[in-house]
C-alpha cells in the first residue's frame, strides 16, 4: 500500500481549509493523525500528494469530499441515554413543564445527532415520562453536518450491540425486532417504531456555517449540543454557543457533552444548574 508523506505545507493548508469550512481546528500535533486518516481518500481518487489532494477540495462545489473528510477526522460515537445524569435531571424537569406549559407544545433541537440515538432517546423520554403524551405537540429537529450519518439516523435502524444499553421494556415498546439472516445464524435488527420516528425532522445543518435564522429566537425548551464542540476552537464555540443559546427559550435548557466546557464564555443568558447542564435566564 501507498504511504503518503504530508509536509506542514500541505498540513496548514489543509487545517486552515477545514477550520473555515467546518470550525475543526486541527493543531500541528494531529499532523500524523490527518496523515493516516485522510491517506484512503488520496488512493480513492488515485492523488500522488496531499497537494493534488487540497486542490481536489477547493475545487469540489458539492462540498461532498469536505464532508467525507469531516467525517474521516472526527467521531461519530453516540449512545441512546447518553449522559445519564442529564436525563435524571430531565425528569424533574419535565414535570414543570407539564405543570406550567400552557401552551402545550414542546420543541427539542438535537444539534449533533449523528446517527440518531440522541434525538430517538429526547422522543422515547418524552413519551415515557409524560402523563400523556398524545395532548402536547412535540417536535423535535435533530441536525449534523454530515448527509451519511443523518440517512442512517433517518433509517432508524440499528443492530443488537447498538441498542444493548436500553431497558429491555423500552426496546420492546419502541422497536420492531426484524430478523437478519447471517453467517452463523440468525440476527436481529431494531427499527425504530414510527410514533418516534414521526416526532423528528432531520436535516442537514452547519454549526459553525449554516444559517441560524431560518429559526426563530426563543423556540426550544432545550437544546442538546453534546461531544461535537470538542472540535471547536474558543472563538468557534463561543459563536456556535451563542447562536445556539439564542434559540432557547426563558427557562429552557441547553446541553453540552461532560467533556466539554462552557468556562472561558461569557455566559449572561445561561446560569448552570449541573455540569454540562444550562438554563436559560
Ligand atoms: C461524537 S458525535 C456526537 C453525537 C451526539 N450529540 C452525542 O453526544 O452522542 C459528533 C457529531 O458532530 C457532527 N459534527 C461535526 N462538526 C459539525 C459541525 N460543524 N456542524 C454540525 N455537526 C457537526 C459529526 O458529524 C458527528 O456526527
Amino acid at each position: 500500500m501507498i504511504s503518503y508523506e504530508i509536509t506542514e505545507t500541505e498540513f496548514d493548508k489543509i487545517s486552515k481549509f477545514v477550520y473555515d469550512q467546518v470550525g475543526i481546528h486541527l493543531a500541528l500535533h494531529k499532523i500524523n493523525l490527518v496523515r493516516g486518516r485522510l491517506s484512503k481518500r488520496l488512493r480513492h481518487f488515485g492523488f500522488n500528494s496531499f497537494t493534488e489532494y487540497y486542490e481536489y477540495l477547493l475545487d469540489d462545489d458539492t462540498g461532498e469530499e469536505l464532508l467525507m473528510l469531516t467525517n474521516e477526522i472526527s467521531t461519530n460515537v453516540t449512545s441512546f441515554f447518553r449522559e445519564p445524569s442529564q436525563w435524571e435531571y430531565l425528569e424533574k424537569e419535565l414535570k414543570r413543564v407539564e405543570l406550567n406549559d400552557k401552551t402545550k407544545k414542546i420543541r427539542v433541537w438535537s444539534a449533533a445527532c449523528s446517527s440518531g440515538q440522541e434525538p430517538y432517546t429526547i422522543a422515547m423520554f418524552l413519551l415515557n415520562n409524560l402523563k400523556s403524551p398524545s395532548s402536547w405537540d412535540i417536535k423535535i429537529l435533530a441536525t449534523d453536518i454530515s448527509e451519511e450519518i443523518l440517512l442512517k439516523a433517518a433509517s432508524g435502524i440499528y443492530s443488537s450491540e447498538e441498542v444493548k444499553g436500553l431497558p429491555k421494556n423500552m426496546i420492546a415498546k419502541y422497536f420492531d425486532r426484524v430478523k437478519i439472516p447471517h453467517k452463523e445464524g440468525i440476527d436481529f435488527e431494531y427499527k425504530i417504531k414510527s410514533i418516534v420516528k414521526d416526532m423528528i425532522t432531520f436535516r442537514k445543518f452547519n454549526l459553525v456555517h449554516s444559517s441560524y435564522t431560518f429559526i426563530k429566537q426563543h423556540t426550544f425548551n432545550w437544546v442538546f449540543c453534546r461531544n461535537v464542540m470538542i472540535y471547536f476552537d474558543a472563538t468557534t464555540k463561543n459563536k456556535v454557543v451563542l447562536n445556539l443559546v439564542d434559540k432557547v427559550k426563558k427557562d429552557g435548557h441547553f446541553f453540552i457533552g461532560h467533556s466539554e466546557s462552557l468556562v472561558t464564555m461569557n455566559k449572561s443568558d445561561i446560569k448552570m444548574q449541573a455540569p454540562s447542564i444550562y438554563k436559560k435566564i
